[in-house]
């Protein structure tokens, strides 16, 4: 087989897949900075008096690619940031900021992060444009996605979680009583997570035929500790180039901190960032935080579930991932915090985004739940690159015939 023709193995794939009636209908749950959010406005008051105050029809908040250009990315920053109110001890939005989320259910708001410039914020689009070309899926009706404000953090995601619920069993029924494919990228698998802890095992054997993780952030990762200290675009969309831009909104995020490497799979003694002064483990946020001068994240931090544990989440696993491409694991300072300062970063194994132990925690529940764990690794298979992967849409086509 190894000298087979490119073009002859994608005849065969072709031939090969064509019963798609046995295919599982699919959900599939983003990562972080993955769904588009739509905002209307009505402030009473913007730092910048060429910013909008009032907008009262819905326009595209992420991403907007024109917003993010020199002067008007403030207006973004201001619009986008989240607030943590000490009263209710939950996060949200900029006062006079409404948001949602645009077509949850279909695959619109995951497909291009915007709407209006394609090429630069591809996303989810070569993944199913595949599965519609080659397996014969239906965008809204076999294959759905639930898109979520990645701005917050499970805790904080207000009734997004019974929406997910009721989608599944939607399409479940919607497509002849089969049960469904989850498929989650990135932060969309810790997000999982936390929703499959919450149903029950008899409901979950009905409407969970499997769950795909691809790239999954199961235990966090350093370039969340980058994103807080300098900015970072977590891989998504790849061509920002100025990170500390970013910053400005991205640290507010609850998201953020339910990302952050946890000690589940990093121990007290490993040094994720340094100073020439001192070093900081996955122990030292706190004082990450109050030195980094952001210290209202200690709170937020302290709002934000733990979602991995040693228990399993009783459904069938594929965990798919690359590794291989070269990954943030220790931040190092020289000479400071100070803003703009950026670190020298010493790498370590992983997708390019996430660590590579982290990647790994779906194989931690090996053994420990009687549904099947199969997992496989991507080499040089990046974050988000994956996606557009032929060998990884080729594995999610077999473990959907299954
Ligand atoms: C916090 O939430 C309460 C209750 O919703 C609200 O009345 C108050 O204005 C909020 N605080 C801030 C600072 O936005
Ligand atoms: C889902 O979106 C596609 C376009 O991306 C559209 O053709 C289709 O009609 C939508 N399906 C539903 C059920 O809304
Ligand atoms: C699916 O299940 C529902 C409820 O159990 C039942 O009413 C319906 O006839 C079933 N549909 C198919 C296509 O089997």
């Amino acid at each position: 087989m190894a000298s087979m023709p490119n073009i002859l193995k994608r005849i065969l794939l072709l031939i090969c897949i064509d019963n798609s009636l046995s295919l599982a209908p699919i959900v599939i749950v983003p990562g972080i900075g993955g769904s588009q959010i739509e905002a209307k406005l009505n402030r009473d008051q913007s730092t910048y008096y060429w910013c909008y105050k009032q907008y009262p029809n819905w326009f595209t908040l992420w991403l907007s690619i024109e917003e993010l250009f020199p002067i008007v990315e403030k207006c973004l920053a201001e619009n986008i940031k989240t607030n943590y109110n000490d009263t209710t001890k939950t996060m949200e939005n900029a006062k006079g900021v409404y948001t949602r989320v645009p077509d949850f259910g279909n695959t619109t708001a995951i497909e291009w992060l915007d709407p209006y410039i394609h090429f630069a914020g591809v996303y989810f689009f070569p993944f199913i444009d595949a599965l519609t070309r080659t397996a014969g899926y239906v965008r809204g009706k076999s294959l759905r996605a639930a898109p979520y404000d990645f701005r917050y953090d499970p805790h904080n995601a207000g009734d997004y979680f019974e929406n997910l619920h009721l989608l599944i069993e939607k399409t479940y029924y919607d497509n002849g009583n089969q049960s469904i494919m989850l498929i989650s990228h990135s932060m969309g698998a810790p997000y999982s997570l936390y929703f499959l802890k919450r149903q029950t095992q008899e409901w979950k054997d009905k409407f969970i035929r499997a769950w795909i993780t691809i790239s999954g952030v199961f235990g966090g990762s350093v370039k969340a500790v980058l994103a807080y200290i300098s900015g970072d675009s977590f891989g998504i969309p790849y061509f920002l180039d100025s990170p500390i831009k970013l910053r400005e909104f991205q640290r507010s995020f609850s998201s953020l901190s339910f990302i952050l490497p946890n000690s589940n799979f990093w121990n007290d003694n490993e040094v994720i960032v340094k100073t020439n002064d001192r070093s900081y483990t996955v122990k030292d946020y706190d004082t990450l935080f109050e030195d980094i001068n952001y210290p209202i994240a200690q709170k937020i931090l302290k709002l934000v579930p733990e979602v991995w544990s040693n228990e399993p989440p009783g459904v069938k696993i594929y965990c798919f991932y690359g590794n291989l491409v070269e990954t943030p694991e220790v931040l190092y300072y020289k000479s400071g915090f100070a803003k703009d300062n950026y670190p020298n970063i010493y790498y370590g194994d992983g997708d390019g985004t996430v660590n590579l132990k982290s990647l790994e925690g779906c194989k931690l529940w090996q053994g420990k739940q009687k549904q099947q764990i199969i997992h496989r690794l991507f080499p040089m298979g990046e974050h988000n690159g994956i996606l557009q992967n032929p060998h990884l849409i080729r594995s999610v086509i077999e473990a959907l015939e299954q």
